[in-house]
């Protein structure tokens, strides 16, 4: 199942960001894919205020950032751009996605050599122009695709 949203402005994409926030669960992993500067640390930033983790920072640097939400559960999110095969491997991102009350959410996924395949989101990020971002979001496994049947936002968007 895949939904397409053409997002015009940063706070649109804050906005479809706090959307998927309000309905996901844990044992979801989301796979952010795009070039620099598309709105993917935007876009988590928006899932985290929904989740009340605020301030979700990008982990370009730190690599992980962990934040505690109002469910008690956890919010992972994770950069892999400045990393190969085997940094990715040494980071341990398996280790979050294994663990059920997480949330791990993963910028440049491309890096990651066996991402889960169930109960996965992938957010495909392109830039249109200076403001306009198209976003494709495939919904993957029962968990993932209840996100859309229980929530007009996105299958009012969803591609024949
Ligand atoms: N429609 C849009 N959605 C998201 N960001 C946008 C949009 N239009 C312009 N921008 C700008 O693009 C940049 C996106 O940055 P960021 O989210 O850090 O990108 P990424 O994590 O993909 O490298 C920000 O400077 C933001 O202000
Ligand atoms: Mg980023």
């Amino acid at each position: 199942m895949t939904v397409k949203i053409i997002s015009n402005s940063e706070s649109e994409t804050l906005e479809l960001g706090r959307e998927l926030g309000k309905k996901i669960l844990p044992g979801i992993t989301v796979l952010l894919y795009g070039d620099l500067g598309t709105g993917k640390t935007v876009f988590v930033r928006g899932v985290g205020e929904a989740m009340q983790a605020h301030g979700v920072r990008s982990p370009s640097f730190t690599l992980i950032n962990e934040y505690e939400t109002k469910t008690g559960n956890f919010l992972i999110h994770s950069d892999l751009y400045r990393l190969d095969e085997n940094g990715v491997r040494s980071l341990g991102i398996e280790e979050y996605e294994r663990s059920g009350d997480s949330i791990l959410f993963v910028e440049w996924a491309e890096r990651w050599p066996n991402p889960p395949a169930e109960n996965v989101i992938k957010i495909f990020f392109k830039a249109l122009n200076e403001n306009q971002r198209e976003i494709k979001i495939l919904f993957t496994g029962e968990k993932a695709k209840k996100i859309i049947t229980d929530n007009e936002y996105f299958s009012d968007r969803l591609l024949p």
